[in-house]
This record gives structure tokens, sequence and C-alpha cells, in this order.
């Protein structure tokens, strides 16, 4: 019995370490590749982006308040990254987007997205002002308008967490 628990115990240590460092490793070898390639394919999938206000202001004390914290980094940009790739759900049609380059974009969104999982506990929850603030954008009309704000401000966005990627390593 004793023995049966202690290997479990070992166990449990292992898997645990093994999921912080796989974490580790991602946002050191890949999180910034990924992010530059997202970004430049957000660029080229469209025209100029738009100069239309957003319907809704910039969270962009969510990104002040951070500073230097590592671990409230990486929660942010994961919360931030699930938010965007729940934006860009939906009826498409009215975009004229390079239908290649938006796919490549989203399923790089989604690898990060998937690598990012393993280095945030399942019980931290988005700040409700996030969650606010992406709910506002989300009541969108489908209209080509409406998708080149939402590209605006997933660009905008991008470029913060980008930012931080010296940050979360
Ligand atoms: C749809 O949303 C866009 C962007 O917010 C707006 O410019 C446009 O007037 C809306 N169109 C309709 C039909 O509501």
């Amino acid at each position: 019995m004793y023995t049966i628990g202690s290997w479990t115990c070992i166990f449990l240590i292992i898997c645990s370490m093994q999921s912080v460092c796989n974490c580790c490793d991602w946002i050191r070898h890949h999180y910034g590749h990924l992010s530059a390639e997202y970004l430049s394919l957000l660029d080229q999938m469209g025209g100029d982006i738009t100069e239309q206000e957003a319907p809704v202001f910039f969270p962009e004390l969510l990104y002040r308040r951070i500073d230097d914290a590592k671990v409230k980094t990486i929660i942010l940009t994961f919360h931030t990254i699930y938010q965007i790739t729940k934006l860009f759900d939906g009826n498409m049609k009215a975009v004229i987007w390079d239908k290649k380059k938006l796919d490549d974009f989203l399923n790089i969104l989604e690898r990060q997205f998937e690598n990012l999982k393993s280095c945030v506990s399942p019980a931290e929850k988005p700040e409700r002002r996030l969650k606010r603030y992406f709910k506002k954008l989300n009541r969108k009309n489908y209209s080509a308008q409406a998708w080149e704000l939402i590209r605006k401000e997933t660009k905008h966005h991008l470029q913060r967490l980008d930012i931080f990627k010296a940050k979360m390593h």
C-alpha cells in the first residue's frame, strides 16, 4: 500500500513537472514565432485595417496593469486568444479576405491556444472586464464592416500580446 502510494505520488509529481516544462518550452521556443506569423497573416489576408471605431473601448487598462507579473501575463494571453478564436466563429460570407490566409491565421492561433492551455489552470477565470469587452464586440451583424472592425480589434490585441513575449519566460 505504502509503495503504491509513493509511486502514485512520484508519478503525479513527474506529470505536473512535465506539463509546466512543456509550457515553458513552448513559450520560449514557439510563442514568439507563432505570434509573428499570425500577425502577418492577419495583415495580409485583407486590405488596409479600417479607420472606423469599434463599438466598444479597447481594454487598455487590463494590459497596463499586468506590469511584470509573468503568470498573470500568461493567463491574460491565454484568455484573450481564447476569446479571439471565439470571435471568428460564424457567418463570414460578407468578407472578401484571402480564404487560405484566413484559415492559416485561425489554425496557428488555435495551435497557440492549445499549447498555452498547459500553462494555465482551468480554475483561472478570465477577468470580467475582458469578457464584457469581447461579448460586446461579438454582438456583430456579420456585415463586411463588422468583420473589419473585428479584424482591427484582433490586431490591436495580438500586437499587445506580442510585446509580452519577452516577459513570459
Ligand atoms: C453592421 O455593423 C457595422 C459595424 O458596426 C455598421 O457599420 C453597420 O452600419 C451595421 N449594419 C447594419 C445593417 O446594421
